[in-house]
């Protein structure tokens, strides 16, 4: 699918319900699998990525039904799982494989988990070698060339268990912040006796702490360490239900286009701002963008808001994005890189090597993207450097998406500023995190039409 953009030719305005958050979503509903009654789920989201984490825990024995706007999610409780009759095909979601990997490492059968030419490309060593200190099998061919992580890293497929024994407790400092690996662990010390500990190097988000205290694992943080204490436990998981608040991730698209086409009123309700999620709107502000917080509440564990946007586009000053601030915003590194296309200066984003790995080597990819539309942007083993100037239109462009949701989403705000056009090529993965981004902005009044 490639996507038509055209310049913005007045401000947006409107109110957009953002579907549910992503990481939340996968949480909601393989942790509730675990769950020895019914959770009811309000707010997931649409999203491809999503949907695989559904289809794996039916395959596992789960089941969901439907009670109007909610899906309630039968679980099978902690030792209730089946071995699934077939492999377990995870699409584009690492989020999914990842979480997988600690579900099933301590189960008594064995299990395959698969995905596309994107996922079979990521590196797998990272979830694996702890889930190994702590016994599991878990075996996977070597990337080879063209894996993300290196020649040498594991890649899916992945056969998982099947486990022998009780998976034993470790202590464990992770390498680098990475939620998936901390949740896989997490989930994998359910099934191991004794105290399993993972410390993290930086502020990962922190969705599978919140979620699993609210379902009565016995769980504690303390500043980076968290523990999972199974000695005493009645080894039971429930709660009534969560809501998913909207994904602050999409909505960072939203933000740019009002922030850099100008905005009426742009208003983005009942969105997640856990403190872990929300370094781009720390970033925005540092460049001088102004993004209101209203109507704050709770939802369960999480913390939510409506964010607004208002006014003509805002004098946009270069910062620079390093330390926690990156780890705090590191999905919206790629909008983040097109808001600092167009803010007078030079941004430099730091501590960012993650993006290496991701649905594509996004360092390059944003690169690739940027100087499609004429920026000088420069790749940096750890993050980029980009050269703003608010007072040239980009050039349109034709943007190859390397099929990477983030990457077609953040060069279709940018086409919103450019000087005629943009087609953005290989967008159907837009559909893994956000399928309804297109209508969005064009309710926004974007003109923005599919191909
Ligand atoms: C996610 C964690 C992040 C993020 C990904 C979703 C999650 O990856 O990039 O899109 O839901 O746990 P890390 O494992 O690098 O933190």
């Amino acid at each position: 699918m490639k996507l038509i953009v055209e310049p913005a030719t007045r401000p947006l305005s409107g109110t957009i319900a953002i579907p549910g958050d992503k990481s939340i979503g996968h949480r909601a509903l393989l942790f509730s699998l675990l769950s020895a009654t019914p959770v009811r789920v309000l707010g997931l989201g649409d999203g491809a990525d999503n949907g695989r984490s559904a289809k794996a825990i039916t395959a596992l024995g789960g089941s969901i039904t439907r009670d109007g706007a909610a899906l309630i999610i039968h679980g099978t409780g902690l030792d209730g799982m089946r071995g699934p009759a077939q492999a377990i095909d995870c699409g584009n979601s690492g989020t999914t494989i990842r979480l997988m990997c600690g579900l099933l490492a301590g189960q008594r059968f064995a299990t395959t988990l698969f995905g596309d030419e994107s996922l079979s490309k990521r590196p797998m060593r990272r979830v694996i070698g702890p889930l190994a200190q702590m016994g599991a099998t878990i075996t996977g061919p070597r990337g080879g060339e063209g894996a993300l992580g290196g020649p040498h890293d594991i890649t899916p497929p992945l056969v998982i268990g099947p486990a022998t024994a009780p998976l034993t407790a470790i202590d464990y400092a992770l390498p680098m912040a990475s939620a998936q690996v901390k949740t896989a662990i997490l989930l994998a010390a359910l099934y191991a006796d004794g105290a399993t500990a993972v410390t993290e190097p930086g502020p990962s988000r922190d969705h599978s702490e919140r979620m699993l205290a609210y379902l009565g694992a016995p769980l504690t943080v303390t500043g980076r360490r968290t523990v999972i204490d199974t000695r005493g436990w009645d080894r039971r998981l429930a709660g009534d239900g969560f809501e998913v608040p909207g994904d602050p991730s999409s909505s960072a698209f939203l933000v740019a286009a009002a922030l850099l086409a100008g905005a009426g009123e742009v208003r983005l309700p009942n969105l997640c701002v856990n403190p872990t999620r929300t370094g781009f709107l720390d970033a925005i502000a540092a460049m001088g963008g102004s993004v209101a917080r209203e109507q704050p509440r709770d939802a369960g564990p999480e913390p939510v808001a409506e964010l607004v946007v208002r006014g003509p586009a805002p004098a946009l000053r270069a910062t620079e994005i390093a330390g926690e601030l990156s780890v705090r915003s590191l999905d919206e590194l790629p909008i983040l890189g097109v808001i600092a296309a167009r803010a007078r200066g030079t941004t430099t984003i730091r501590d960012a090597e993650e993006l290496r790995v991701k649905e594509s080597d996004r360092i390059a990819s944003t690169c690739a993207m940027l100087r499609a539309f004429g920026v000088t942007c420069e790749p940096r083993p750890d993050g980029f450097a980009v050269e703003g100037n608010p007072d040239r239109p980009f050039t349109a462009a034709r943007v190859h998406a390397d099929g990477d949701h983030r990457i077609a989403m953040a060069a279709a705000v940018a086409a919103l500023v450019a000087d005629g056009p943009t087609e953005i090529d290989d967008a159907d993965n837009v559909a893994t995190s956000y399928p309804g981004f297109a209508a969005a902005l064009r309710q926004l009044g974007a003109t923005i039409t599919t191909a």
